[in-house]
């Protein structure tokens, strides 16, 4: 049931802060400070060789996130591909290898295949699934559950957010295992993700502001969504977000690649949407956006106080989202990506919970 909202795809935005909550439940010991895994000692991270991820869609940017962290906390060497890709390439996969594979549904064709291939060439299998009982789960050694609940609307949300908090912990064991992590940087980082539900819930606040910027994001024909270092899997499911459900052509690029040939598109009709918390990366994305205004686009920043005060120039609109650490912090600025979408389709008058040509789980290739 849809409650009080228009559509599921708006009930399942509302409700990320309490299901995002209650899977950290699942694999977080909150008074003790620590990370507490519901399926044990099953991997054993400090063997591991390589970690090799697969997915689809907006899985497969959970997975990308999930890169980031497990390198620069675990140092844990990554592999990323999407299944369709990774199913075909015969990639040679390493002795003491982990395969994980990521799925809402846990039935998607491509990401199943890609499981076997990767258990007849000797890895270990983890999945991150929000359905227990599915077939993805069932060939897996060890499932780390996302606690989402079950997800109606078509386009992906909180089953999205929710597999970021899996792997905000599962990154985090993995360091602890590895012994790049101490205790107590472990309690820090356990305390920002008991921070985030209230952090979410703010963010949420930020609808109206996020409506009146749908009014003109409706009459682009191309958005352009720029993010460096976690932001960029996010401005990639922006752009997916915004494409699936308003049909607006859109593209998410990684900020430093933009002189690489997507500047050239950069006019006042096209609106660039810039991820960017007040992160390590900032400056670097700051000399991007200006790179942007000073050929006459539109910028629209999604950042906090401090990025609002330090982007050096004035950008058409600005999205500011309350200060918090940025290790996890995409766990967050995935909502308004996904607001700024939703709404727009709303503007539009389109079909949001059920978007022409797509279906919920593709079980076929
Ligand atoms: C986008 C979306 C899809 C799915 C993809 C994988 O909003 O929902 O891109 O993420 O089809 O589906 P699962 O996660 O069920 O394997």
């Amino acid at each position: 049931e849809k409650g009080n909202h228009r559509h599921f795809m708006a009930k399942e935005i509302y409700e990320q802060p309490e299901v995002v909550g209650h899977t950290l439940t699942q694999y977080l010991d909150m008074a003790g400070g620590t990370v507490r895994l519901p399926f044990g000692d099953k991997i054993d991270w400090k063997s591991l060789s390589r970690l090799t991820i697969s997915a689809c869609g907006t899985s497969y940017y959970a997975g990308l996130v999930a890169k980031y962290w497990f390198e620069k906390l675990a140092r844990l060497p990554v592999e990323i591909d999407v299944a369709s890709e990774f199913r075909y390439r015969e990639a040679p996969l390493p002795d003491q290898g982990l395969a994980l594979f990521v799925s809402q549904s846990g039935e998607t064709a491509d990401t199943l295949a890609g499981l076997r291939y990767a258990r007849q060439n000797g890895q270990a299998i983890l999945s991150v699934v929000n359905v227990p009982t599915s077939t993805i789960a069932r060939e897996s050694d060890a499932v780390a559950q996302t606690l989402a609940g079950p997800e109606i609307g078509v386009a992906s949300t909180k089953a999205f957010v929710c597999q970021l908090a899996v792997f905000a912990s599962l990154a985090l064991a993995a360091a602890r295992a590895r012994g790049t992590l101490s205790a107590q940087d472990e309690a820090g980082h356990v305390q920002h993700l008991i921070s985030l539900p209230g952090l979410m819930a703010r963010a949420l606040e930020l609808e109206p502001e996020i409506e009146k910027l749908a009014r003109e994001l409706s009459k682009a024909k191309d958005v352009l969504y720029l993010g460096r270092g976690t932001s960029f899997p996010l401005a990639l499911e922006g752009a997916l977000k915004l494409k699936e459900i308003s049909y607006i052509h859109a593209e998410g690029y990684a900020a430093g690649e933009l002189k690489h040939g997507p500047i050239a598109l950069i006019d006042e009709d096209m609106p660039v949407i810039v991820v960017a918390p007040h992160d390590t990366l900032y400056e670097k994305t700051v000399s991007n956006m200006q790179e942007v205004a000073a050929r006459g686009g539109r910028i629209i920043l999604i950042t906090d106080a401090k990025g609002a005060a330090e982007c050096g120039i004035e950008p058409e609109a600005t999205i500011v989202m309350p200060e918090m650490d940025p290790t996890f912090a995409p766990i967050v600025y995935a909502l308004p990506i996904q607001m700024i979408a939703y709404q727009t389709a709303v503007f539009m008058g389109k079909d949001v919970d059920q978007p022409r040509n797509l279906a919920k789980s593709v079980t076929v290739e």
